[in-house]
């Protein structure tokens, strides 16, 4: 009921003529995605990649849009400026964000709000780091980052948002969640949501898995019946690879 998105983040990573490239190999090789595909990719690319993606399903995505609606924010973007160039996808809060540059729940929040005042679709990041893990924090996190992050927004507003779960341990790392685990903990997602909202809206509501997911092991997070997609970092990179995720880890 549900339908999966496989979403790439690039990270800091492709200039526009190594996104065209890309691009070039990976169009012919999706064209019977049966997912939704998104590529967030860096704001110096997303003008050309939404070129190219013409006539394509693909979507396109950024990777961070500023909480105020324009002013003097030196270095920062707009959802305005986000909108004009027809961004579909916004990634919100990922754990890269919060580490390095100060990213809170509250400024998640606000970039959340930012986003759909224009109507663009957040993609809100939420994990665990190591320690909090090893400490059986995980689900207090989860709960805060949630109750937080989403303070204030209505049902309706459910229906633009999707959520990543990505254990920051996992990240970069080579070391996935096992489906099992990944499962459970969007299942325990899931639980919160219900908190909050009408079962109609709550069992919406698509939560990817992030963290070291590759054409190997795509199949089996696929598989479990929580996990609605994945946002891949640095298997997304190549677009062969990257097309085998999309198929589920078949060529
Ligand atoms: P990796 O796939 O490189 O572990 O990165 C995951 C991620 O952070 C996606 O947002």
């Amino acid at each position: 009921m549900r339908t999966p998105i496989i979403a790439a983040n690039w990270k800091m990573n492709k200039t526009q003529k190594e996104a065209k490239v890309f691009l070039k190999e990976l169009i012919p090789l999706i064209s019977d995605a049966e997912c939704e595909v998104a590529l967030c990719v860096p704001f110096t690319g997303l003008a050309v990649v939404k070129r190219m993606v013409k006539g394509t399903k693909i979507k396109v995505g950024a990777q961070n849009v500023h909480f105020a609606e324009k002013g003097a924010y030196t270095g920062e973007i707009s959802a305005d400026m986000l909108k004009e160039l027809k961004v579909d996808y916004v990634i919100i809060g990922h754990s890269e964000r919060r580490q390095y540059f100060g990213e809170t729940d509250e400024s998640v929040n606000k970039k959340i709000a930012a986003c759909l005042a224009k109507k663009l679709r957040p993609i809100v990041c939420v994990g665990e780091t190591l320690e909090e893990r090893e400490g059986g924090l995980t689900e207090k996190v989860l709960e805060r980052q949630i109750r937080e992050g989403f303070r204030g927004f209505k049902s309706k507003d459910f229906d633009k948002i999707v959520i990543a779960y990505e254990p920051v341990w996992a990240i970069g790392t080579g070391k996935n969640a096992t489906s099992e685990d990944a499962n459970a903990t969007i299942g325990y997602i899931r639980q919160v949501l219900r908190k909050y909202l009408p079962k109609s809206i709550s069992e919406k509501v698509r939560i990817q898995y992030g963290g070291s997911m590759n054409s190997g092991n795509v199949k089996e997070l696929m598989s479990m019946p929580e996990i609605d997609g994945g946002l891949i970092g640095s298997a997304s990179l190549k677009a062969e690879e990257f097309a085998k995720i999309v198929h589920y880890g078949r060529a």
